[in-house]
């Protein structure tokens, strides 16, 4: 650090949702239609540092390297947006350099964008100085991406969808279960309708989006008493069912979008297959090909092993619950 740099490094994991974000009331503030809960997973990291340069005067182009290549373009514009709140919050007017790493054990072809924003806004709040705590943190990270707001917590997390920005926030939720997801990889490809887009689609043109709200509202509630419970079996039927409500939401919508390929029907049925063996599989799918296989700790190693022996040539990860938001360093304050 040279003195004039006010700099901050944070570490966050990637979360999958156990029951569905998808759709947004406001677009801006990224306020969701409904409650959501998730699962913040192990490995699946994501390390940011954010450099406010305080020297000089500010340009207002912020500098962004992801995996040390440098980017441009829109990545670059969603981190400046959320840099932005962070300058505004701090009263400050710097400009930043962010750098990015994913520390994946693989080619995850998951959305990183989870980990992503967490990790970035914890960094640029650290390094304007601002101590959040972690509902103002939750808070700042779904600016950046909704699902980013729940890997503030490790474990469990609900995110309340709130109705504005002080009322849409995640918190940790305690759950007696040892759970574990099992990645099945059908693709390592980047998706080509962005998430954003998809959400406008189904809440905009599907017939069956309002339904799948108001069993989503229904999905969580039952979800909740299932963890409460410690009723994984009950948990996984939920959490299977309320994704394909989701995907059906972006099938009917007009166009449609389809992330689902070939593999990813493939995977399916084999999970189907491994839970009529006796084990507890549950499938889920976010806005890509790749199927998420929700069990426990205990059965992780067994359910992989025969994902495996099902679905020759993929992929298949298992992964324990994993840590929330946590800083690296901080200078200059
Ligand atoms: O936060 P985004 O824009 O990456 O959207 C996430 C949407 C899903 O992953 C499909 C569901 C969820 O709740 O994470």
């Amino acid at each position: 650090d040279d003195g004039t740099g006010y700099h901050a490094v944070a570490s966050a994991n990637a979360n999958i949702a156990l029951i569905k974000y998808w759709g947004k009331a406001d677009e801006a503030l990224i306020i969701p239609r409904m409650s959501s809960l998730s699962l913040t997973l192990a490995d699946l990291e994501t390390t940011t540092s954010v450099s406010f340069d305080r020297s000089g005067r500010r340009t207002g182009h912020d500098r962004l390297y992801i995996d040390d290549s440098e980017r441009e373009g829109k990545a670059l514009q969603r981190v400046s947006a959320l840099l932005d709140v962070v300058r505004d919050m701090a009263g400050m007017d710097a400009d930043a350099v962010v750098s990015s790493h994913n520390t994946m054990p693989y080619e995850a072809g998951l959305a990183s964008s989870s980990s992503a924003f967490a990790a970035l806004a914890a960094a640029a709040s650290h390094a304007a100085g601002l101590q959040l705590d972690e509902r103002e943190l939750s808070r700042l990270a779904r600016r950046g991406s909704g699902s980013a707001c729940r890997s503030v917590y490790g474990g469990m997390a609900l995110w309340h969808a709130g109705h504005d920005d002080a009322s849409s926030y995640a918190e940790h939720i305690d759950c007696p279960l040892d759970l574990a997801i099992v990645v099945i990889l059908v693709s390592g490809e980047q998706k080509k309708i962005p998430s954003r887009e998809a959400m406008r689609r189904s809440v905009q043109t599907s017939a069956l989006y309002d339904a799948w709200v108001r069993s989503g509202a229904d999905d969580l509630e039952q979800a909740l008493e299932a963890v409460k419970l410690g009723d994984v079996a009950r948990l996984g039927a939920i959490v299977q069912s309320n994704s394909l409500g989701m995907h059906a939401t972006m099938m009917t919508a007009r166009p449609p979008v389809m992330y689902w390929l070939p593999g990813s029907v493939a995977a399916l049925q084999a999970v189907d297959e491994v839970r009529q063996g006796g084990l507890n599989a549950w499938a889920t799918m976010d806005a890509g090909p790749n199927v998420k296989v929700l069990t426990t700790q205990r059965e992780a190693a067994r359910v992989e092993h025969d994902l495996r022996a099902a679905l020759p040539g993929f992929e298949v990860h298992s992964h324990v619950a994993g840590p929330g938001v946590r800083l690296r360093t901080t200078q200059g304050h």
